[in-house]
């Protein structure tokens, strides 16, 4: 089996707060692995050393408020930088490049929860992205009452501190966007070993498709 030949595959995994895209992207990876194919995990904001940082002032609760576009901006700042030092060299080489979050977030956070306008959004992922989409995004969806149970107790974030009516958007933006053929629904809500072979059958699939 090789379908490391040509160009690796791009695929993201999205979903709310605490609908587990940590547990589940180790899971997605290693059922990868278990294929023959190199995987490279990242994530969004960050996968780089200056994209961390840049995460790491997105995330950080301080006095001053962010401007709504300073957000957006330096969100595509550190996906820019991630494209060029992570993404495309691991695609190029054939690496599959599996990501905790991508664009698909910054429609459904920015666009979704803050309001601003998706024609702005779809601005800048022209700017930075090119043609680059995308092959695959599983989207881990969960009620947002069992998200909230999951995060009660952790300490929150900036994005975490949100409202419940801020998540609904976001949510609702992802529903919208699952409507893409890229985009696989996959019901988080129930026990993980269902979640898992739910997730296992979309990657069967579409690695069955994608080979050479
Ligand atoms: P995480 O919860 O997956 O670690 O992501 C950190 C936060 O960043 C999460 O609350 C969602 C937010 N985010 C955006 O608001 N826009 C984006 O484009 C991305 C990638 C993340």
């Amino acid at each position: 089996m090789n379908q490391r030949q040509g160009r690796g595959r791009f695929i993201t995994l999205e979903g709310g707060e605490g609908v587990g895209k940590s547990t589940n992207l180790a899971f997605v990876k290693a059922h990868l692995e278990a294929a023959g194919l190199e995987v490279v995990a990242t994530r969004e904001p960050g996968g780089t050393p200056l994209a961390e940082e840049i995460r790491g002032l997105l995330l950080a609760v301080r006095e001053e408020p962010m401007s709504d576009l300073s957000e957006l901006l330096l969100i595509f700042a550190a996906r820019a930088q991630h494209l060029a030092r992570l993404i495309e060299p691991a695609l190029a080489r054939g690496a599959w490049v599996l990501s905790d979050r991508f664009t698909d977030a910054t429609y459904a956070y920015q666009g979704g929860g803050r309001g601003l306008e998706v024609r702005v959004i779809a601005l800048l992922e022209q700017l930075v992205q090119g043609e680059l989409r995308p092959d695959l995004t599983l989207y881990l969806d969960t009620p947002l009452e069992i998200a909230e149970a999951r995060l009660a107790g952790r300490d929150l974030d900036r994005f975490e501190r949100e409202q419940r009516a801020f998540f609904e958007r976001v949510r609702g933006v992802y529903m919208q966007r699952s409507a893409e053929p890229r985009f696989r629904v996959i019901d988080a809500s129930v026990p993980l070993e269902r979640v898992q072979r739910a997730l296992a059958a979309e990657l069967d699939l579409f690695v069955g498709e994608t080979a050479p």
